[in-house]
């Protein structure tokens, strides 16, 4: 069996061809995978602007789509698409061309979740991981941290309150001057600099969410906050230097703000990941999504999962930002669960992950 996979939650046009293997223990093999970014359009916006997703990604559907088909030499026989969370426009153009090319097909058409795409990202590449694994899904728009004791249930931990570490990463790296994308940015200015230069605050919640009281919330993130203390401390800068309101600051004091910031960043998400291995007892650890690619955060998980002797698994680099290569594969685990959907299917901003929960 083949699932076309078609994804466009956010600023990616992505198809892909995923097959099944019949084995186990690799249950999946990529056929093809491409991705057309729209980076260039949101970076003269130092952002993603969702009318602009939108649309382009109107343009570029029908082009990706084919390009996969032809990669991957295949046909196929049911189609897996994002459903949500994500941007809802854009979420709309991939999920009705999907719906439209299922139903000319008469093949089954399947909604997954972006972020069990990003999960599953991690068997794509690595196979079935030993269970119960504990993941950090971390991206532009998600810092989510799940629980997978059987393959495709997927139990959430905790998220953040505010700003998703990717979100944060874009926020900072456009107030130093870095421009956008700011992950790779902040990444690659922060191997210059001393992490301990400035002590930014690390938070961590011990409080139920006000808005959701029935969660836990212990295992929350936040990132807002520090977000303002590295604005705080760029204004404080600038004025001791003498330096106008939109100046950057001196390129070794960016490398300083960068790594430091960087640090605050990995420890507190990795202090939480952790934490949640011991509790749970897990048998391994996976990290995915777009921040996955981080170094400094790949480098720190393989020291901590070294000393804990526990397996590590995440994603290569192209797995690691939005695909669709992640959804065709978690559509075929959807797909063999019975989990699919039809015309009435449609696009959810907000979609929770917990609808894949075992029944
Ligand atoms: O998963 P993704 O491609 O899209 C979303 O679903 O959001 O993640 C994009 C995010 C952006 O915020 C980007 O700055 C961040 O991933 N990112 C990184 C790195 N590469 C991409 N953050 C830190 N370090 C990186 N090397
Ligand atoms: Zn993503």
């Amino acid at each position: 069996m083949v699932v076309l996979g078609i994804e466009t939650s956010c600023d990616e046009t992505a198809a892909a061809l995923v097959e099944e293997t019949g084995d186990a223990g690799r249950p999946w093999r990529l056929l093809s995978s491409v991705v057309a970014s729209q980076v260039e359009i949101h970076r003269a916006w130092g952002g993603i602007v969702p009318e602009l997703s939108a649309r382009q990604h109107i343009r570029d559907i029908c082009g990706v789509v084919e390009r996969a088909l032809l990669d991957g030499a295949s046909g196929y026989d049911a189609i897996a698409v994002t459903s949500g969370p994500g941007l809802v426009g854009s979420l709309l153009v991939g999920l009705s061309f999907a719906k439209a090319l299922a139903w000319s097909r008469s093949v089954p058409l399947i909604g997954v979740h972006h972020l069990a795409g990003h999960i599953e990202s991690l068997v794509l590449e690595h196979g079935e991981v030993p269970l119960p694994a504990i993941v950090l899904v971390v991206s532009g728009g998600h810092t989510s941290l799940y629980r997978v004791a059987t393959p495709g249930s997927y139990e959430l931990l905790g998220r953040t309150r505010d700003d998703a570490a990717g979100e944060a990463y874009d926020k900072v790296a456009k107030l130093l001057g870095l421009g956008y994308p700011g992950g790779p940015a902040i990444d690659r200015m922060a191997t210059a600099g001393n992490d301990r230069a400035i002590l930014f605050p690390k938070t961590r919640l011990t409080h139920a969410d006000r808005n959701q009281p029935h969660l836990p919330g212990r295992r929350d993130f936040s990132f807002s906050g520090l977000k303002t203390a590295v604005l705080r401390h760029v204004t404080v800068r600038r004025a001791e230097l003498g330096l106008a309101a939109d100046d950057p600051l001196p390129p070794p004091e960016v490398a300083d703000t960068a790594a430091s910031f960087q640090r605050v960043v990995v420890e507190t998400l990795l202090d939480q990941l952790f934490d949640a291995v011991r509790w749970f007892g897990a048998q391994s650890v996976g990290i995915a999504g777009g921040v996955s690619a981080n170094s400094r955060l790949r480098e720190t998980a393989a020291t901590r999962a070294a000393a804990r002797g526990i397996p590590l698994y995440l994603p290569s680099l192209a797995l690691s930002t939005d695909n669709a290569a992640m959804i065709a594969a978690a559509g075929l685990r959807q797909y063999r669960r019975g989990l699919t959907g039809g015309v009435e299917l449609n696009a959810d901003a907000a979609l929770p992950l917990n609808d894949h929960r075992p029944s």
